[in-house]
């Protein structure tokens, strides 16, 4: 066995230990998925249509959305014509971005933005990304559910890291105290975001906000959190896939 196939048996033993769905379920309300998926991604080229278990990273994210009969619609912006093929091909709708809105410097609240520009009755939506491959209509459901009595709902994983800090040219620890170095085991950890959705509103984006002070978070659990970077990430997560088929 060479290191990336133990590290493979060992992620699968892992992930399959922790496979527990709720039974959650939300009914089909005022609410929009959107998946920003433009056609140049650094790293991994074409990074959308990459796939998985014969599946492609922007179809999966669609079928998972759609199967969780969350929201009205599901929105795919881009400025490619391969992207919005595969997006119409699973149903859902395209959005043609403009390229000055596609390029490698535009910020994500920039093409929402733009998107809620051109759909002036999308009051409520929910922003999706493709590279987090492990999500889960549970995680949907929890977040719809939150996103009743917030402003905004988005994905966080837990960390056990001992983070420090530059001050100046001194290193200072950044959450702990060097006389009481936590044990994980009676530490919660730090939250942070796992970047699988946000949910959020008009009314926050057109100020160039995902987030305010009334969110609510939803856990992804640590084997889910993996994020599509890559060519690495790929690996792990077809060997996953592939296994649990
Ligand atoms: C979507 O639902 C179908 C039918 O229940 C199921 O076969 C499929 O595995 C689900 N796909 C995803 C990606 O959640």
């Amino acid at each position: 066995m060479n290191a990336l196939q133990f590290l493979c048996f060992t992620i699968v033993l892992q992930w399959d230990n922790a496979q527990v769905d709720a039974n959650l379920h939300c009914s089909a309300n005022d609410l929009h998925a959107l998946i920003l998926a433009r056609g140049g991604s650094k790293g991994i080229p074409y990074k959308n249509l990459v796939e998985i278990n014969g599946l492609s990273l922007l179809a999966r994210s669609i079928i998972t959305i759609s199967n969780s009969t969350c929201f009205k619609h599901i929105w795919v912006s881009t400025d490619d014509e391969k992207i919005a093929l595969e997006a119409k091909k699973y149903g859902a709708l395209v959005h043609i971005r403009p390229e000055e809105y596609a390029r490698d410097e535009t910020s994500s609240i920039e093409a929402i933005k733009e998107f809620l520009g051109a759909h002036k009755t999308i009051q409520n939506f929910a922003l999706f990304q493709c590279t987090s491959v492990f999500l889960r209509e549970k995680y949907i459901e929890q977040a719809v559910d939150k996103f009743q009595s917030h402003d905004c709902v988005f994905s966080v994983k837990r960390s056990h890291k001992l983070r420090w800090k530059f001050v100046g040219e001194q290193i200072l620890p950044d959450n702990f105290y060097l006389r009481a170095r936590p044990r994980r085991q009676d530490w919660r950890g730090d939250i942070v975001e796992a970047g699988m959705f946000y949910l959020s509103k008009r009314m926050l984006a057109i100020k160039g906000l995902l987030q305010n002070e009334n969110c609510a978070v939803v856990e992804i659990a640590a084997e889910d959190g993996l994020e599509i970077d890559t060519y690495r990430d790929l690996t792990i997560a077809r060997c996953i896939m592939n296994s649990k088929s």
